[in-house]
């Protein structure tokens, strides 16, 4: 049996799987019970989050024999039944009334007049054909030119769905003769109950903090958190753990810094403890972490003392429980105006590091400068921050 990614194997087939787009997908459901299909479409928003995935379902439905000749079924499910010719023709791929077309590398106007021509002759069977034209900012002026009389006086039987990562390029000209969807990011809980799905599915048994640590770094895109999940699974089977995914072999995986490291900086910063902070310095040095992501998660874990103070909850830290505990711990150690002033100057010292070479032993200053931040070694105004 061939291997098939978690992407492709999990890509939902109807409207109600599609995680988290439910403003988008319960509109276009609404237009189909109305019976007000449009012909033009704009799907925006970033990598993986289901725009491809839903102009298809889009096709499927507007295809689907029993929407078509069941109103009942149409009024109250309003998906495509997965059972028809012509739903079974989508699922196997086969259908002739969907054309996905990708602009990035299609981008000429002798591409678009070749779409333009093909869009000219209707569906054999079915209703409407669907052209997914994706990453659409791509194309030229000229090529958008080509396109626009089509999109004006569209046949009946088109329907356009535009899919874009860069909304802001797309001509208003276009933008203006589509309805327009923004996808939004997927929240981290729906991320990490979709992967729980997976591994379910494929009888992995998994910890809720190494799921947790995954959808984090896909940073909302569920297509990069479910490829995540497959070098997770494929480097858990190397390891002699097949069948089982932990925390520590996502943390290996995804070269990921503990945050047990973030804690120690900001400890040394309240105990104003010079040694310690050389220690995580050392720390991150020699086992090879990048400087420029450890200060990135430091900023996150600054932030997280931010979020902590100003709310006096731990709702919006993304972290398991016990990290979560510790934020409550600790944010009170810290006046609100130090981490800021740390934030600013590790925000500083990021952009200096991108232009130096011997940036380890800048990097072990830039440390050790959150202490003096903290704790001004001659005070100019008298201050008490550690009272706060
Ligand atoms: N909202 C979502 N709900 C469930 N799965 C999703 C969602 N978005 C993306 N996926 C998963 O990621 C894969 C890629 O999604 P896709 O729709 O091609 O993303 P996009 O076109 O926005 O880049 C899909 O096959 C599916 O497995
Ligand atoms: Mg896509
Ligand atoms: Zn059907």
């Amino acid at each position: 049996m061939t291997y098939q990614v978690i992407a492709r194997k999990y890509r939902p087939a109807k409207f109600a799987d599609i995680t988290a787009q439910e403003h988008v997908t319960r509109t276009i459901q609404n237009s189909l019970r109305m019976g007000r299909v449009g012909h033009g479409y704009i799907f925006s928003g970033l990598r993986g989050v289901g725009k491809t995935t839903a102009a298809r379902v889009f096709a499927k439905a507007v295809n689907c024999l029993k929407m078509m000749e069941d109103p009942e079924y149409l009024q109250q499910v309003t998906e495509p039944c997965g059972e028809c010719e012509s739903c079974r023709d989508f699922d196997a791929g086969t259908s002739f009334n969907i054309a996905e077309f990708d602009a990035a590398s299609n981008n000429s106007v002798d591409d678009i007049r070749m779409l333009r021509d093909n869009v000219r002759y209707g569906p054999q069977k079915g209703k409407y054909r669907v052209y997914i034209i994706d990453e659409v900012h791509m194309l030229s002026i000229a090529a958008f030119n080509a396109f626009l009389k089509t999109l004006e006086e569209p046949p009946p039987h088109a329907i356009f769905i535009f899919a874009t990562t860069e909304l802001h390029k797309i001509p208003a000209t276009i933008a203006s003769r589509c309805q327009r969807f923004n996808f939004k990011r997927i929240p981290l809980e729906d991320i990490q109950r979709q992967l729980q799905l997976v591994c379910d599915a494929e009888h992995i048994t998994v910890d809720s903090d190494a799921l947790q640590l995954i959808g984090r770094k896909a940073q909302g895109s569920m297509r990069d958190a479910q490829s995540i999940l497959d070098q997770v699974i494929a480097f858990s089977a190397e390891n002699d753990h097949e069948g089982s995914i932990s925390y520590q072999g996502v943390a290996e995986l995804l070269n990921y810094i503990d945050d047990d490291q973030m804690f120690a900086v900001t400890d040394a910063v309240t105990e104003h403890n010079p040694v310690r902070m050389l220690d995580v310095a050392q720390f991150v040095i020699r086992n090879g972490y990048d400087e420029q992501d450890f200060l990135e998660k430091l900023i996150e874990h600054l932030r997280n003392f931010l979020v902590v103070q100003n709310l006096s909850s731990t709702r919006l830290v993304e972290r398991p429980d016990a990290i979560r505990d510790r934020y409550q711990r600790d944010a009170g150690n810290l006046s609100p105006r130090s981490v800021m002033e740390m934030v600013d100057f590790l925000l500083l010292t990021q952009k200096e590091l991108k232009f130096q070479f011997e940036y380890q032993f800048r990097f072990e200053l830039a440390l050790l400068k959150l202490i003096d931040i903290v704790h001004p070694a001659v005070p100019q105004k008298k201050k008490s921050l550690t009272s706060l």
